[in-house]
């Protein structure tokens, strides 16, 4: 969520995938200092249902306009408080709802997530009361106290972070903001989350990466300090991040798109647009935003089209199953890193406040693409949210100011962490390490590897490619008959 800045858009959509918790585990490599806070997320179950405490947040988050999105579990105060938070690239501020605020303590409850009473706690200070104000993109605000708390995560404890806490507020869930402590919603801007990890020695470095991972898995993880090498294929490259017009210091994590492409079915790459454009990368935002007319093409290609009611691109839900055509970015050309999205993360079942499927006239259910157009009265950074987001391996390098990325793996099993170093702006601490293989190689050249791997390798793929194309004709023998 990128705050400050109203983004109006009249969808009531999620993603399929509610990504809802944590049961954080952390680890530390022996010597290094890396924190892995793992994600799990909650999954979408059978027959058009969310579990009904997700229903109630889906019910607020109609109401509120919001998305769901990516959650850490947290304990505030003493004794500890359980809260989950929506973990936020776009913002700086951590702030909990209050117990007292209107919201939480209005008949429906909507604080599912949480909330914090600060009455009991015996750990808390004021820092400023009243100075904590902050509105975000989405419409959302939340006003109260700055104040100081015990802040604990996965085994570890920050005993004086500087939170928000919110007593008047119009969203429920609170938000852990990683960004650049320029854009804290402070007169003076104050040292945040990740600062309180370096300062406590917990890491080395002011960075850290983020593996969503595919929408369709249950896990993904945030990795302060560190780069994980198996998560990611090829290498990391590397972007500036932007400092923008009217700032001293990077607020943002802005970075420049130089092209955008389209690959189908036959392997060729498509051009869809070389205009240049300034993106954000946010992780608060479940959707990505660009103007309309690069939107256009791309939804002739996957036969989509824009539905004047919901005010938004819908596409077939069969590309749900589709990961071998792609919308392709390049990022500040030549050396810069491209990143393909399938088209499988760019599909998102629609849902009502019930958390039910909506269908069409039909009965078939309605899929809203990834990417829609960035609303005119905003200015002209465009954001970059989870539907991009899960297809990159992204390393946010707050002391180089550098944005690292690679093409993501999907359901990566395997493990390798590495510690970042303190970056300057000459020299980069993120490790220069390849990720596995580009690509799966079917024909490996080992005489041993031939004959233990490459009999499995090629009935596993026959086999899936038989099933789909089974698939396949059922879908038109069905088509033929009504
Ligand atoms: C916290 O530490 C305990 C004891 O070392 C361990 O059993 C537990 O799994 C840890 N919990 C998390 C969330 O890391
Ligand atoms: C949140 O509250 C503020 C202040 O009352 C209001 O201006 C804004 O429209 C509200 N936003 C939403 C999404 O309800
Ligand atoms: C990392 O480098 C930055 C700027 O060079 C410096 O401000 C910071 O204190 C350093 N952090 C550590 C943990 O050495
Ligand atoms: C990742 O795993 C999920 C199940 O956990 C599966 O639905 C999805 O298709 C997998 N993605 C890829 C790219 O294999
Ligand atoms: C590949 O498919 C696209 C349509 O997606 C088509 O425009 C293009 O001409 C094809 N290229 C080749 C080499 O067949
Ligand atoms: C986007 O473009 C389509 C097709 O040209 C048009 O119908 C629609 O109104 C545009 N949407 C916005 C938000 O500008």
């Amino acid at each position: 969520m990128r705050k400050n800045t109203m983004l109006l858009t009249n969808l009531a959509i999620f993603p399929l995938v509610v990504v809802a918790t944590s049961d954080i585990v952390a680890r530390s490599v022996p010597g290094d200092r890396v924190l892995a806070l793992n994600f799990n997320k909650q999954k979408y179950q059978g027959n058009g249902h969310y579990s009904s405490r997700l229903g109630k947040r889906t019910v607020e988050s109609v109401i509120n306009n919001e998305y769901l999105g990516y959650y850490i579990d947290v304990e505030v105060g003493t004794p500890p408080q359980k809260i989950r938070l929506v973990l936020d690239t776009g913002s700086s501020d951590v702030w909990i709802p209050s117990t007292s605020s209107k919201l939480c303590r209005s008949r429906k409850n909507p604080c599912t997530q949480g909330a914090y009473d600060p009455a009991l706690s015996t750990s808390r200070k004021v820092v400023s009361g009243g100075a904590f104000k902050i509105a975000y993109l989405d419409g959302t605000q939340a006003r109260g106290d700055f104040v100081t708390e015990k802040f604990s995560f996965a085994n570890h404890t920050i005993p004086d972070l500087q939170i928000g806490i919110g007593y008047e507020i119009n969203d429920s869930a609170g938000v852990m903001g990683i960004g650049f402590p320029a854009n804290t919603a402070a007169e003076v801007a104050y040292p945040g989350f990740v600062e309180g990890l370096v300062s406590h020695g917990f890491i080395n470095s002011h960075a850290y990466s983020l593996y969503l991972n595919d929408q369709e898995s249950d896990t993904g993880s945030i990795l302060f300090g560190g780069i994980d090498t198996k998560k990611y294929t090829g290498e990391l490259r590397s972007l500036p991040i932007l400092i923008g017009d009217d700032e001293l210091v990077p607020t943002q994590f802005l970075v420049d798109l130089s092209s955008i492409g389209f690959v189908g079915k036959n392997g060729t790459e498509k051009p869809v647009s070389t205009e240049k454009l300034q993106v954000v990368l946010d992780s608060g935002s479940s959707l990505t935003y660009l103007p309309n007319s690069t939107i256009g093409p791309i939804i002739k290609e996957v036969g989509g089209y824009w539905q004047r009611d919901a005010g938004a691109y819908v596409v077939p839900c069969s590309l749900s199953n589709n990961y071998e055509e792609f919308v392709t970015f390049q990022f500040g050309e030549p050396l810069g890193p491209k990143i393909k999205v399938p088209l499988e993360e760019l599909t998102n079942f629609a849902i009502d406040v019930k958390g039910d499927l909506i269908p069409d006239e039909d009965g078939n259910p309605i899929c809203y693409f990834g990417i829609q157009p960035q609303p005119k009265d905003e200015d002209d950074i465009y954001i970059f949210g989870d539907t991009f987001l899960r297809s990159a391996y992204v390393v946010y390098d707050l002391d180089g100011q550098e944005i690292w990325m690679a093409q993501t793996v999907y359901n990566a099993t395997e493990s390798n962490i590495l510690e970042i170093r303190n970056s300057t702006k000459t020299k980069s601490g993120v490790p220069s390490v390849k990720g596995v293989e580009d690509e799966p190689k079917f024909t490996p050249t080992t005489a041993e590897a031939k004959e233990t791997i490459r009999p499995n390798m090629g009935l596993r793929v026959q086999a899936s490619g038989m099933f789909s194309f089974a698939i396949g004709i059922v879908g038109c023998i069905m088509g033929a008959m009504v």
